[in-house]
């Protein structure tokens, strides 16, 4: 299987860039301090599924969020990875299809979708170069 490399250097806090690992959409997101702190201010027990920003980012790392660009309920492209686009309720990512509002750390909050935005296999290969897969 393939691997994809993305280099998080340039990504300023905020911002997220889109990639494409396995012909899917992937989603590289700088989080900031504010955004950490929402995504831990949630109960993980609160959740649909109980994932914490701990579990779903790399220790040193915890800014970086690697996630499929995939809704979990039928598989369209949320929107909040590109400049200006609506993050939905929670301030993460938000799909237009059938209403899936994610929050902070990609975790579904409300709407059909079922599980949170994957995190896919990677590692961190440099201080700012991560491998997908
Ligand atoms: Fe995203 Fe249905 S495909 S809410």
């Amino acid at each position: 299987a393939s691997s994809t490399e993305v280099d998080v250097s340039s990504i300023e806090p905020g911002q997220a860039i889109k990639a494409v690992f396995r012909k899917q959409p992937l989603f590289v997101k700088r989080l900031t301090d504010a955004e950490i702190a929402a995504a831990n201010a949630i109960p993980t027990g609160s959740l649909r599924d109980q994932e914490s920003l701990e579990d779903r980012t790399k220790e040193g790392h915890r800014d970086i969020l690697v996630t499929m660009g995939v809704c979990t309920h039928l598989g369209c492209v949320p929107l909040g990875a590109a400049e200006g686009e609506v993050k939905g309720e929670y301030g993460g990512y938000f799909c237009p299809c059938h209403g899936s509002h994610y929050d902070t750390a990609g975790r579904i909050m409300k709407g059909p979708a079922p599980t949170n935005l994957e995190v896919p296999e990677y590692e961190f290969i440099s201080d700012t170069v991560i491998q997908v897969g």
